[in-house]
């Protein structure tokens, strides 16, 4: 019997109040409704150094324990959802920082790009599938941009409820998840 196919969520913000867990949350249950295993892998619980390999990741070769472990898990993956907020027009330094530090992992590995904002987080999708493309990820359609609403956050700009935002986004990251696992199971990167 085939397995699942895994599917991991990459939460790019890392922030101790945070919109991107809650919403990446919402999205590996997709996942798993979809047919797949989702793996979260949170930045901010893998909490990468700054890129302190000495050879460019184009070289396979690795010399940090850490580095190691993030190949191994990105490695792992037969399909990735990248999600992201928009910092100043531009997607976090901590997400571009654990993309850079992989090549070969990323490689034909289908990909979606999810974005939050107010804008729906445009500028950060545009930045980040132009660097996605560029290495080479087997990116799916035009991923989901989820825009915030005013009533979104209280007073102190903590967002209210996480399901009521990713509810009013829910058909179009069904229908990606969907694409996504499905491209994810003819993929069979790792052993059946
Ligand atoms: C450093 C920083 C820069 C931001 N810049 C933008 C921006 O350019 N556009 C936007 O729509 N929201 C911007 N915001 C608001 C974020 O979209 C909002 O805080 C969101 O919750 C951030 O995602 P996170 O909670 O997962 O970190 C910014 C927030 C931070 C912390």
């Amino acid at each position: 019997m085939s397995r699942r196919p895994q599917v991991g969520i990459i939460v790019g913000s890392t922030r101790p109040v945070r919109v991107g867990r809650p919403v990446a949350d919402e999205i590996a249950t997709l996942i798993e409704a979809a047919g797949g295993d989702a793996v979260m892998l949170d930045l901010a619980e893998i909490a990468l150094p700054l890129l302190d390999e000495a050879l460019p990741p184009a070289s396979g070769v690795r010399s940090q324990p850490h580095s190691v472990a993030w190949a191994e898990r990105i490695d792992a993956l037969d399909g990735v959802v990248f999600l992201t907020p928009d910092y100043n027009s531009g997607y976090p330094a901590a997400l571009k920082n654990a993309i850079d530090y992989l090549k070969a992992e990323w490689v034909d590995l289908p990909a979606v790009v999810v974005s939050y904002g107010w804008s729906g987080g445009a500028s950060a999708a545009a930045q980040l599938t132009a660097v996605l493309s560029y290495i080479g990820l087997d990116l799916q359609g035009e991923g989901v941009r989820m825009p915030f609403q005013p009533t979104d956050f209280d007073d102190a700009m903590r967002m209210v409820d996480a399901s009521a935002f990713v509810a009013r986004s829910a058909e179009p990251l069904r229908a990606a998840v969907a694409q996504l696992v499905e491209v994810s199971a003819q993929a069979e990167r790792t052993a059946a």
